[in-house]
């Protein structure tokens, strides 16, 4: 199995980009594994505080190790938005590839103590896993928001980028580029679309030369997804259209099957319901690795 700094770098190079996605259940990793397998790429798996909590940190490491295992696929486990040293250690601790240490709700000089701190602890127990930084919030919650949340930072500039890098020695910076997290009302209706910055993101590539992700991506324009792929993006974080895609395939097969009870005649509609999303992301995200294949 490739490492996933090896993968990272050929999405650099290949100006693709390594779909991440959060889930919360098996039925949200069923789906989205079998939709990196039906499009042949590697995938990021993604687990945020709340979300390992829920699900189990030493249990979602087990299913994605045998995921791996089975079928030599390359799937690989994000600890995401970190925001303990405890937390990040833990992760650690059971295997994850990566730890998203996410300091971006402080002051500059803290975030950049705390994340240096987290890379040097994060390789004392595992040299091989990655750190990645985060500068710039742009809000905490993966759900529907009635507006913008509040506290937003300002975009990253590049030459924060290149100071945070530096002090802190992450492997991957995700900078504030025009996303937030969530989606608002009108996003989920296809509305609005948030809109990314190209020119910001090819200068902080230029200015850091790290792998760089994308936070916030649900409800982005696909042009603008290819933009900033383009520009120098190699992970793209999806979260809130994965969960909307689960609610509506849950209502959707209890609407169909009131009287149905077997979790296992339900739970394929929601599947399915994600599975269609991730799909057609990972599409989008490897569109220049397909069409040089096709060529
Ligand atoms: O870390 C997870 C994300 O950045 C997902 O953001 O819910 O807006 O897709 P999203
Ligand atoms: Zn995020």
């Amino acid at each position: 199995m490739k490492p996933l700094q090896q993968i990272l770098a050929e999405a650099d190079q290949q100006k693709a980009a390594v779909g991440h996605f959060n889930i919360s259940d098996l039925v949200a990793l069923k789906a989205v594994y079998l939709a990196a397998r039906e499009v042949n790429v590697p995938l990021l798996v993604g687990v945020s505080e709340g979300e390992r909590d829920f699900i189990g940190v030493r249990q979602i490491a087990a299913l994605v190790r045998s995921l791996r295992e089975q079928n030599d696929f390359p799937i690989y486990l994000n600890a995401d938005h970190t925001h303990s040293l405890d937390k990040a250690r833990e992760a650690a601790q059971a295997g994850f590839d990566l730890v998203v240490f996410d300091g971006s709700a402080l002051p500059f000089e803290e975030n950049v103590a705390k994340t240096k701190q987290a890379v040097s602890e994060m390789k004392a127990i595992n040299p091989s896993i990655l750190v990645e930084g985060e500068l710039g919030f742009i809000g905490s919650s993966s759900s529907i928001h009635d507006k913008i949340p509040e506290g937003m930072s300002p975009m990253t500039t590049p030459e924060q980028a290149s100071e945070f890098v530096r002090r802190t020695a992450v492997d991957v910076l995700a900078p504030a580029v025009g996303t937030m997290h969530g989606m608002l009302k009108s996003m989920v209706k296809g509305e609005t679309r948030k809109h990314v910055d190209p020119a910001r993101i090819a200068a902080i590539k230029l200015a850091t030369g790290k792998p760089l992700t994308l936070h916030g991506g649900s409800g982005t324009d696909d042009q603008g997804f290819l933009d900033a792929i383009q520009a120098g993006i190699t992970i793209v974080h999806i979260n809130t259209e994965l969960r909307v895609a689960w609610r509506r395939g849950l209502e959707s097969a209890l609407a169909k099957r009131p009287d149905e009870v077997v979790p296992y005649k339900l739970l394929p509609d929601v599947v399915e319901a994600v599975k269609q999303v991730a799909y057609s992301r990972l599409q989008l995200f490897n569109t220049r690795l397909k069409s040089a294949a096709a060529h």
